[in-house]
């Protein structure tokens, strides 16, 4: 694998490589120093063209927690507002010398475009409503951290499907690995064609909640929004959000996730986002540690080498 545009690059074989590395660097992560020398030289740069708090952080953590050194490109103080071309300004960062580079743009498609461009690697960090591929890795392994398996498991993903990219990755991955998901959404906000897609789609939320092992609730994506979509926050938060009353729905071992940001108190109430069930902070650390495996699995001194990581790691076996 050269890049990391879609879940679809990796195929159920390569999500499983995948998140058997990302064991070894949660392990890492726990160690009083959580760095390790396995991109010692490489240089990582993130190219977000859209804000970000968690996705950037991440990936620039990941990068050090490898010893890589990190660049960071933001539109706001870069170029870019002097009008200059997507083509250039990713051809300039290049001749730097940069081995990855982190691409998210509110446009879908754009990072599969920088990967025809550059000779470095491309990882997609979220674009338009495409594709958010390390979302969803990083949502499967918190789930399969706490399950086991995936196999099987009813995973329900509630609202705002139509706009979002981490639906489409979410959809992906946790399907390749063999778990039947359920869209929850109000018809305007669902696709208006899911042909294709291995999911059913339902606008029972209640009914739906009562069996699932999984809830991933998605954020309300005002910014996105053509006006008319919703009647107000408080229909919505009535009719699909995850209120305390509908979280008791649940089965006593489902997990709630939420790839933040949250709107509290529309589609997800505090006390839920909060509680025990809640998987919120742990998807977060586990993000660095599953950013860490693309990274290391991308660049050449871990390509291929899926194996031979606990080596590289410094001796650290994976945990059974
Ligand atoms: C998501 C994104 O930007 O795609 N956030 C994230 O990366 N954790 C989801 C969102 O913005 O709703």
């Amino acid at each position: 694998m050269r890049h990391l545009l879609a879940v679809g690059d990796l195929g159920r074989d390569g999500i499983e490589e995948v998140l058997r590395l990302t064991e070894s660097f949660v392990e890492v992560g726990e160690r009083k120093i959580p760095k390790v020398p396995a991109l010692r030289g490489r240089t990582v740069v993130t190219l977000f063209f859209e804000e970000s708090t968690r996705t950037r952080l991440s990936f620039e953590t990941a990068a050090r927690r490898l010893s890589a050194d990190t660049m960071s490109f933001s539109v706001a103080t870069s170029s870019v507002k002097k009008g200059e071309s997507l083509r250039d300004t990713v051809r300039t960062i290049e001749a730097m010398g940069v081995d990855a580079m982190v691409v998210r743009h509110r446009s879908a498609g754009v990072p599969a475009q920088v990967a025809s461009w550059v000779d470095a690697a491309v990882v997609n960090g979220g674009d338009g409503w495409h594709e958010h591929p390390t979302q969803a890795l990083l949502d499967c392994y918190s789930v399969r951290e706490r399950r086991g398996s995936l196999e099987g498991l009813r995973v329900a993903i509630v609202g705002d499907v139509k706009h979002s990219r981490v639906a489409r990755s979410d959809v992906a991955a946790f399907s390749a690995l063999g778990a039947e998901v359920t869209l929850v959404a109000p018809p305007t906000l669902l696709p208006p064609d899911l042909t294709g897609w291995p999911v059913t789609a339902s606008s029972d939320l209640s009914g739906t909640l009562v069996r699932s092992d999984v809830v991933i609730v998605l954020r309300l994506q005002r910014e996105r929004q053509e006006q008319g979509l919703l009647p107000s926050l408080r229909e919505y938060r009535g009719r699909y959000g995850l209120t305390r009353e509908r979280a008791a729905l649940l089965p006593d071992d489902a997990l709630v996730l939420h790839p933040g940001p949250m709107n509290r108190g529309v589609e997800i109430d505090a006390e839920v986002a909060d509680g025990p069930r809640s998987l919120v902070l742990r998807q977060v650390t586990n993000g660095v540690a599953v950013r860490m495996a693309v990274l290391f699995l991308l660049l050449g001194a871990g390509a291929g080498l899926g194996e031979a990581a606990p080596a590289i790691l410094g001796g650290a076996a994976p945990r059974a």
